[in-house]
């Protein structure tokens, strides 16, 4: 009850443009010293449950054009379930964002430090995709993957990418309060 997270969702449909307010402000530019130009280095793919005025399926978030693409259609709440290392939050959410990155080139362009470069730009975005979600009502929590099987799920489009950090978004579900959660705890002894 303490929590932040959200840790169980409802399937309530989100707005597409609760999304897309969210992808907009989670993807806006971050002021780093080492990329001045080019692209970013985490890409955002996202499966959607259940949203409002956009059909189930996967997509991938361009930030040049500030759309999101669809790249196949269908239900996948299992496979997003799945994919967040079997955890009902990913299948139980509306839309689950899954930040990926092409490390390869990545780690040539800048050596070690790219991977570290990657997971904080990744973090950062998913940081506010957290906090969009909370300015707007709704729930948000992060949350670990199968990192091969996330690539392989949004290829041919993610070929050669890694899942570096995925964020789940919804309604939390309310009435799911457990009572032992709210009881004073009995003193030690
Ligand atoms: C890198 C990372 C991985 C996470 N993985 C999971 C996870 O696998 N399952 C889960 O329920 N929550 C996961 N979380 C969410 C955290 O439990 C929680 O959202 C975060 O620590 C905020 O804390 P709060 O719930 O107290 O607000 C993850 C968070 C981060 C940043």
């Amino acid at each position: 009850m303490r929590r932040g997270s959200t840790r169980r969702f409802a399937h309530e449909p989100i707005d597409y443009e609760q999304l897309l307010a969210i992808m907009d402000r989670s993807t806006a530019e971050i002021p780093v010293d080492y990329a001045q130009v080019g692209p970013c280095l985490a890409e955002c793919y996202l499966i959607v449950n259940a949203v409002e005025g956009l059909a189930s399926g996967a997509y991938f978030y361009s930030r040049e054009e500030g759309r999101i693409e669809l790249l196949k259609a269908g239900e996948f709440r299992a496979q997003a379930g799945y994919l967040c290392l079997e955890q009902e939050l990913g299948a139980d959410a509306s839309a689950v964002i899954f930040f990926l990155a092409d490390l390869a080139s990545i780690l040539k362009r800048y050596g070690n430090r790219g991977y570290r470069l990657a997971n904080l730009e990744a973090g950062i975005m998913g940081g506010r995709a957290y906090l969009c979600a909370y300015a707007l009502g709704l729930g948000a929590s992060g949350l670990t993957f199968y990192d091969d099987d996330v690539a392989r799920f949004f290829s041919p489009h993610a070929e050669g990418k890694d899942a570096i950090f995925v964020t789940a978004l919804g309604h939390s579900a309310r009435g799911v309060v457990r009572p032992e959660l709210l009881a004073p705890q009995p003193a030690p002894g």
